[in-house]
């Protein structure tokens, strides 16, 4: 695992988003996989640019989003759906029947990554308790796309994020690709940025095996990762 600390957020952002750029222009087609939250938001937006600056088109882009709330409308502001339309989808020349979402018949979702030739980037972000997409610990190391519980500490955190404080509003089941899933992708990209993320860069950093309480050790088991932060989250000894 190679780990890369950015003075900052942005930094770091547009370090990526220059990786992606660069994999768009020189691959005919690539399947991007993608996170939500708030750790991507900035990347988003340097891609967005770019599309505007360089011109980077997305036409032979296909994308796999990690994650979805279970039972949301699509159309509504808490659901993935819309984060991805709003942030990224609608700012550039991606053909909208080439993205795609788990689904309730999670397996299905697996096995369509797999026909379409499988992820060649996934990007990830973490939680605060290690999860990597919805894989709360507890998770299986061989978990496929299903659906899942949020834990409380996560139902607070996306609570403070993304619904004004309010808990009751948060889904309490989300539907993620699986542990075993992500670590099919050809190379992942972690993202991890400011202080709340410090202590679980620390975990990761010493992490040598997989333990179910911190889902994101599974990790240490992929041949092609980079984790990248900022100083902040680089900040825990
Ligand atoms: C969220 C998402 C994950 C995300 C992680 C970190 O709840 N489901 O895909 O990577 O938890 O979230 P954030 O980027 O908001 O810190």
């Amino acid at each position: 695992m190679k780990f890369i600390e950015f003075k900052t957020e942005l930094e770091a952002a547009k370090h990526v988003s220059e990786i992606i750029a660069k994999k768009i222009k020189s691959n005919h087609k690539i399947n991007l996989g993608l996170a939500t939250g708030s750790t991507p938001i900035t990347l988003y937006k340097c891609l967005v640019e770019d599309h505007k600056h360089n011109h980077t088109s997305w036409a032979n882009v296909s994308t796999f989003n990690l994650d979805e709330y279970y039972g949301v409308d699509y159309k509504s502001d808490a659901s993935y759906h819309k984060f991805m339309l709003d942030q990224l989808f609608k700012h550039v020349d991606l053909k909208l029947e080439n993205t795609h979402f788990p689904e309730p018949k999670g397996a299905d979702f697996d096995k369509l990554i797999k026909s379409l030739g499988g992820i060649d980037l996934q990007i990830l972000g973490i939680g605060v308790n290690g999860h990597v997409g919805f894989n709360e610990p507890g998770s299986d190391a061989h978990s496929l796309t299903r659906i899942v519980d949020l834990t409380p500490l996560t139902i607070k955190v996306n609570a403070d994020k993304f619904f004004a404080g309010k808990m009751n509003e948060v889904p309490k089941q989300a539907i993620s690709m699986g542990l075993a899933s992500i670590m099919e992708s050809k190379e992942i990209i972690l993202l991890a940025f400011g202080k709340d993320k410090a202590d679980a860069i620390a975990k990761l950093k010493k992490a040598t095996t997989f333990k179910a309480d911190f889902p994101a050790s599974i990790l240490v088991n992929h041949k092609n990762i980079t984790v990248i932060y900022d100083k902040a989250a680089g900040s825990d000894l």
